[in-house]
């Protein structure tokens, strides 16, 4: 696991980053992963899981409930047997929002499921109401009983539930529950994001019958039982964007080796239309800056539009570029964190409501910064190669949440970065 100890990222900036990097598994599929992990008595194996805490901080969650879990290096073993009963504690879920997903597995197998409310980044409000409305139309009785939401069910029914929002964790939740659920259960404004359809192919490969993936309409003929299953999860389309986007950013040339072109269609688009040269490579994708870098408009919106994941560094990167861009983002409301932070930095943006208006190419200069979730600590540092002089990111643990060997990989590209 990335050390949590270190607690500042020295970065002297202003060199372009050229070369290859090869980007780890995707940290949001590998927790769904190992939360899937639950749902069969046999063992589970799950290869090129990023080396991240919050992998850590899920497996302690698993490990909460009695299930085994063993992490070596990029492999993670799950024999979750005896995980009835139990109620992870509320620090432990505090740590990370994907500890909810335990809810969706254990209700689904032993009828029964409580989980405390779980914490995250502070991007937003972040409801459960997705998730407990799921739960309720597969016929269990959902209530708040003090610290704890438990749901109960004697038997859960397929029905066909309308999600209010395409939230991804609601969804691979509600989809746990189903895959054991009597009958066929249909999704409706299900969440597309390739993270969810590669959970449906696990499951499936677990003996689940579910149709839909990565569409808006999932359909789940519930089983008696699932079976172990020995999966790889898909490289992170977040961290290969982010990247893409530092080459882009530092006006380099970048490959990035696993990053899936078919995941990265909105931002490839809005990188040509910035005139940022993107091809695909051996593997992955290139994205090279040439002289010129046109200001864009996005939002940022579910899959497959625009990532929320990807604004922050989106936004560092269209500091350097000329014009006038705007985001909207369209998914958190406190997503903007960032936005001072570069502001500390020289870049001229300004904010209405959910909408970023950024003025470029500004010259950025190192100064004393903090990362203040994870997307946002990614837009500093890519702020930061691009700064003249030394920026220092305080509160670094929140961007060894999102990036595995973050310094190596940026100094491999020819990076000035280190930690103190
Ligand atoms: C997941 C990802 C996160 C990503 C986000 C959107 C994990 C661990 N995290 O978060 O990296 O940024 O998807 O792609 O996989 N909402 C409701 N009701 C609910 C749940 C959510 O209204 O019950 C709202 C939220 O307030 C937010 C929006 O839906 O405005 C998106 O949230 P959601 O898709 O649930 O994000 P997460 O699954 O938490």
């Amino acid at each position: 696991m990335t050390t949590k100890t270190a607690t500042r990222l020295v970065i002297r900036g202003g060199r372009p980053l050229r070369g290859r990097v090869t980007v780890s598994g995707s940290k949001n599929a590998s927790l769904y992963a190992l939360a899937a992990g639950l749902l069969t008595a046999e063992p589970v194996t799950l290869r090129r899981v990023p080396a991240i805490a919050d992998i850590g901080e899920m497996a302690e969650v698993l490990r909460s409930l009695g299930a085994d879990v063993t992490i070596e290096d990029e492999t993670v073993h799950i024999e979750a047997r005896e995980v009835n009963g139990r109620v992870p504690p509320a620090d432990q879920v505090a740590a990370l929002r994907a500890s909810f997903l335990v809810m969706g597995p254990l209700l689904a197998r032993f009828g029964e499921a409580a989980c405390p409310p779980p914490g995250g980044d502070v991007i937003g409000v972040r409801p459960l109401d997705v998730h407990l409305a799921g739960f309720n139309a597969l016929g269990a009785d959902v209530r708040r009983e003090g610290q704890e939401f438990v749901a109960r069910a004697t038997r859960l029914r397929g029905t066909r539930i309308f999600l209010d929002y395409p939230s991804v964790l609601g969804t691979v939740n509600v989809l746990f529950a189903a895959t054991l659920a009597e009958g066929t259960t249909t999704i409706i404004n299900a969440a597309a994001e390739p993270e969810v359809a590669m959970a449906v192919e696990m499951l499936n490969l677990m003996g689940a019958k579910i149709a839909g993936g990565g569409t808006n309409v999932i359909t789940v003929d519930g089983v008696e039982v699932l079976h172990g299953v020995d999966f790889t999860v898909i490289p992170d389309r977040i961290e290969a964007g982010t990247y893409l986007l530092a080459g882009v950013a530092t006006g380099g040339d970048v490959e990035v080796i696993g990053a899936t072109p078919d995941h990265l269609d909105s931002l490839i688009t809005k990188l040509r239309e910035a005139q940022v040269l993107v091809e695909p490579c051996e593997g992955g994708l290139r994205a090279a800056r040439g002289d010129r870098f046109q200001a864009v408009q996005l939002q940022a919106v579910p899959y497959p539009g625009f990532a929320t994941d990807l604004h922050a560094p989106m936004a560092a990167a269209l500091t350097q570029a000329s014009g006038v861009s705007i985001i909207h983002e369209r998914v958190f409301e406190n997503r903007l964190l960032y936005v001072g932070e570069l502001r500390s930095m020289g870049a001229r943006i300004t904010t209405g409501g959910q909408a970023v208006m950024i003025e470029g190419p500004t010259p950025l200069f190192g100064t004393s910064v903090r990362a203040l979730d994870v997307r946002a600590g990614a837009a500093v540092v890519l702020a930061g190669l691009c700064a003249e002089g030394e920026t220092t990111i305080r509160d670094i643990t929140h961007i060894d949440r999102g990036y595995a060997h973050l310094v190596e990989r940026l100094t491999a590209l020819g990076a000035d970065v280190s930690r103190e």
